[in-house]
């Protein structure tokens, strides 16, 4: 789907406040609308008049002015194209809308995004996919149309680096194994001037990975250190570390996850999937801003050389860990990753973002990412950013007396103990690796995957929080 402006196609697309005059309209549909109560202006209210000898057009409601939000207006772009595909339009006017709280092209983004929300399938499995008609979308009215498409080509690439993420998380675990990840990072990433580097268990082992190694072990998918490196300031300048979970598989290991809980673990992955996606989008856009991906890939699976609970491994800081719970991976593999990133890596911050525990979705539902931080005011911009997104970030406290959970009896760690306050537990025990460099852990178990869809994203893969990172990483930029 592609977007222009001015460009006048029969068929126009209104977006309307609640009580606003609806002038667009003949006085006879208008008439109609209003006599058989169809449509207000709420929003999520819909009235298309489309066929032949019609108006050919769409009334898409946004609700009151005043209340008004931006993911109002994704919702309504979204149901917008969902209306014109039903209809098997091609192609489509939007009639120029806009607030007074707002920047006019920053409302033209919402709106597009929302448009491309709806625009994304995975059906490369299916026998006969069906592809969406909606084709070209043309805003209307626009006097500086360079800025207008210029904001559109932002958008576009931020929601390509979206889609990407949604379908490496949506790719099934028998087909994205470590290697194949890497493979597909190397091939997106590095056509658009990004630096990949790939490492296998030889240097793997060599770093004394060993926390990482162990959970490595179990599969005979064997792992790969994926190093993404974009430094548009040239190397001297610090850069911010994005370290994503990559586990492509989550079975849980010998503390075997029961089936239904099993389901869905092919998006354990899906923190390293917003790492690629925000530097393929960062790049695309050509964002100032030095950053550095780090993805430790593995699968954690059983086999004779899988990890056991009860063993005892060591890690890359020299730091011993035992293994409370096998399923308790996460943590193994982002404890190297992220010691990487804080000593071998010209990192100023670090941000980590994981698929971590179901702890954090008890605590704050399917649709929130909870966060942990040794710095408040870098998270304080994480939350900014992840506000204009549409993304939710809610901060757990890590009070210290927490800390002795993660304490090992017979060891410097253990990476489990109980399940209270499972989360934050998790979260500190990552912060034991960052060498007191200012950190963030985003917890994305909950909003990374849709089982039932919400609002405007689809079943699946939801590029969970790569439009809160790019915005983040945009504004230091
Ligand atoms: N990958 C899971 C966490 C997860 C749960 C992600 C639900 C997405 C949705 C993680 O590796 C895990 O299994 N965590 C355990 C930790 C426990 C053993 C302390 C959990 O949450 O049950
Ligand atoms: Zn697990
Ligand atoms: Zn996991």
């Amino acid at each position: 789907m592609n977007f222009t402006s001015n460009k006048n196609f029969e068929v126009k697309v209104f977006f309307v406040y609640e009580g606003q005059g609806l002038d667009m309209l003949t006085q006879e549909t208008l008439e109609y609308a209003q006599k058989q109560l169809l449509f207000k202006g709420k929003a999520g209210q819909i009235y298309s008049h489309l066929g032949p000898r019609t108006e050919n057009k769409i009334l898409v409601g946004l609700g009151k002015k005043e209340a008004l939000t931006t993911n109002i207006l994704r919702q309504a772009g979204h149901d917008a194209g969902a209306e014109l595909n039903k209809h098997k339009v091609i192609k489509a006017s939007i009639h120029k809308i806009t607030h007074p709280d707002m920047d006019t092209f920053g409302f033209a983004q919402y709106l597009a995004e929302g448009f491309m929300q709806n625009d994304y399938q995975f059906d490369r499995y299916k026998e006969k996919p069906q592809p969406k008609t909606l084709k070209l979308l043309s805003f209307e009215g626009y006097k500086d149309t360079e800025g207008l498409e210029e904001s559109l080509t932002e958008i576009v690439n931020v929601m390509d680096g979206v889609s990407m993420a949604k379908d490496m998380v949506n790719l099934p675990p028998n087909e994205l194994t470590p290697e194949t990840m890497a493979m597909l990072a190397q091939q997106e990433l590095g056509k658009i001037g990004v630096s990949v580097e790939i490492f296998g268990e030889e240097w793997i082992k060599e770093q004394g990975m060993d926390a990482y190694m162990a959970v490595a072990d179990g599969s005979k998918n064997r792992p790969r250190f994926i190093q993404l490196s974009y430094l548009p300031l040239g190397e001297e300048v610090p850069a911010v570390a994005l370290v994503g979970k990559g586990l492509t598989y989550d079975t849980g290991g010998y503390a075997l996850k029961p089936a239904a809980s099993m389901r869905t673990m092919k998006c354990d992955m899906g923190g390293s999937a917003s790492v690629f996606g925000t530097i393929y989008a960062l790049a695309k856009n050509q964002i100032q801003a030095n950053v550095v991906g780090i993805v430790a890939a593995a699968e954690n699976m059983i086999s004779g050389n899988a990890m056991r609970n009860d063993d005892i491994v060591s890690s890359m800081k020299g730091l011993s860990i035992e293994i409370g719970n096998t399923d308790a991976e996460g943590r193994l593999t982002l404890a190297d990753a992220l010691y990487y990133a804080a000593t071998q890596v010209n990192s100023e911050w670090i941000i980590d973002i994981a698929t971590l525990t179901g702890a954090a979705v008890v605590a704050l539902g399917d649709h929130t990412t909870a966060a942990i931080t040794n710095n408040d005011d870098l998270l304080a911009k994480i939350q900014a950013s992840a506000e204009a997104s549409g993304e939710y970030v809610w901060q757990l406290p890590s009070y210290p007396e927490m800390r002795k959970q993660i304490k090992g009896e017979f060891t410097d760690l253990v990476n489990v103990t109980g399940r209270m306050g499972g989360a934050i537990t998790a979260g500190l025990f990552l912060e034991e690796f960052v060498e007191k460099k200012p950190w963030v852990h985003l917890d994305i178990a909950g909003p990374a995957y849709t089982k039932t869809g919400w609002g405007y994203l689809h079943k699946g893969g939801t590029g969970i929080p790569v439009k809160t990172l790019y915005n983040f990483l945009k504004n230091r930029g």
